[in-house]
């Protein structure tokens, strides 16, 4: 169904791309490229190139006549974009034309207040939605209950989908799945950082990086083992795999106090951003 639904694309970034990258890598249950409308100025490398491969339509702005054609919106704009967005965007929707928004801290209520009373979700992915092994979490205002499974259906082709009833988690999720992407690349970085400090040539260290962050996340695709389970698996008392684990989770801020504070920081950031605090 999500096949013959249309859809505009409205901000085409580094997000936006990634999703379209994802509806448009199958074409079983994902978007034919006749389906779907970039909307953005100026695209991002990513959603220009999708532009270009598949012949998809592109504009600066929607006219009356492509918004009523439009049956879903997908709104993946910086926040602070908002109102501007929505007072150009909005007087052309049809009354049954849904939203999704994937903003940021930008709360249902704040989204029926700039674009009318119509189905509502909102949607929080992250960026390896662009190679179909994203995960959505989202969740949906009353009048959006009956497409949630259109909705699920799409953001299926770009990874898997979470739904949540209680929105004020989505801060949370977004600290934990939406910027997580970063925080493995983060230890890729640091990893290969401390492989080239025990002497290794640099790019040496970072294909042992990549391939070690690449193959762990494959085990843990392809089992039903917990993260901790696996640990335990690999690490033999007195091994090295122990003493580098004794480092990293020992006295002191330890990876797993890192981390916790890490997330507070972006789910507060999130509350903040949905008080009208800008996305930089
Ligand atoms: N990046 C992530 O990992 C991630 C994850 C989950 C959710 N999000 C959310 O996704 C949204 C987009 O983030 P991003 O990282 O993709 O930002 P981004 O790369 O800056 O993309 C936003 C795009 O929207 C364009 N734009 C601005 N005003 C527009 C308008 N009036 N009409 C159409 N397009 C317009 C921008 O063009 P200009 O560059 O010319 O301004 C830019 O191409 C944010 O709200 C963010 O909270 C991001």
């Amino acid at each position: 169904m999500a096949k013959s639904l249309k859809i505009a694309l409205v901000g085409a970034g580094h997000m936006g791309g990634a999703l379209a990258a994802g509806w448009l890598r199958t074409r079983r249950g994902g978007v034919a490229p006749e389906n779907l409308i970039v909307v953005d100025p100026a695209p991002g490398e990513a959603a220009q190139g999708l532009i270009e491969t598949h012949g998809l339509v592109h504009t600066d702005a929607l006219t009356l006549e492509m918004a009523d054609t439009v049956d879903i919106v997908v709104l993946a704009v910086k926040p602070q974009s908002l109102e501007q967005v929505a007072t150009s965007l909005s007087p052309l929707l049809r009354p049954d034309t849904a939203l999704v928004s994937i903003m940021a801290g930008t709360t249902l209520s704040r989204l029926s207040l700039a674009f009318g009373d119509r189905p509502i979700i909102r949607a929080m992915p992250n960026t390896a939605a662009a190679v179909g092994a994203g995960v959505s979490v989202c969740v949906a205002n009353a009048a959006a209950e009956p497409l949630k499974p259109a909705v699920e259906r799409l953001f299926k082709t770009a990874g898997s989908v979470e739904w949540l009833r209680d929105e004020r988690l989505i801060g949370a999720v977004t600290a934990v799945s939406g910027s997580g992407p970063a925080y493995v690349f983060l230890l890729a970085e640091a990893l290969a950082g401390a492989g080239t400090a025990e002497g290794l040539p640099r790019e040496l260290a970072e294909r042992l990086a990549r391939e070690t962050i690449i193959g762990a996340g494959a085990l843990l695709a392809g089992t039903d083992k917990s993260p901790q389970e696996l640990r335990r698996a690999v690490t033999s008392p007195g091994g090295t795999t122990q003493a580098a684990l004794d480092a990293l989770m020992g006295s002191g801020v330890g990876l797993p106090e890192l981390v916790r504070n890490a997330v507070s920081a972006a789910e507060r950031r999130s509350r903040q951003m949905g008080n009208g605090g800008r996305e930089r």
